[in-house]
């Protein structure tokens, strides 16, 4: 069974409490569930893992060279600084797709920036939890 990593950046383990009216009352084990029940349904084995800390995300994707076949990830705030995260994407060459639950390009400008977006196998943002679930619905048609 083909195996993805679900990776969820800073200050997302507050979702639900966190700006509710840009990310929405769920929270991260809701969303988390939501997801495990698809996984089955597409036929995926999830594992999931969250962090505030850039070297401990860089880390887990180095990790998953070879121990996962794709990655979804929502990098959070790193989407907008963070170079030492591209570069392990691109080290690891694992396919991977992006997701926001706020539509990053109808906010302030710099989260219109994404240091991974183009080496991403797509982006999927603005539709709440549902981008995580239609994130997962592309990762299993590429890896069909
Ligand atoms: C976010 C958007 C980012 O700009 C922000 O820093 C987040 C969440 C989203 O899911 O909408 O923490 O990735």
């Amino acid at each position: 069974m083909p195996r993805v990593l679900v990776v969820n950046g800073p200050n997302l383990n507050l979702l639900g409490e966190r700006e509710p009216g840009i990310y929405g009352d769920q929270g991260l084990e809701a969303i988390n569930r939501s997801l495990s029940a698809l996984g089955r349904e597409l036929g995926l084995e999830l594992e999931f893992f969250q962090s505030n800390h850039e070297g401990a995300m860089v880390e887990a994707v180095q990790q998953a060279r070879g121990q996962f076949d794709a990655v979804l990830i929502n990098p959070a705030a790193y989407t907008h600084t963070s170079v030492a995260l591209r570069d392990a994407f691109l080290a690891s060459k694992l396919p991977f797709v992006e997701v926001h639950l706020s539509n990053v390009h109808a906010r302030e400008a710099f989260r219109r920036q994404s240091f991974l977006s183009d080496v991403a196998r797509g982006v999927i943002t603005g539709f709440g939890p549902d981008s995580y679930l239609l994130g997962l619905r592309a990762i299993a048609s590429f890896l069909r």
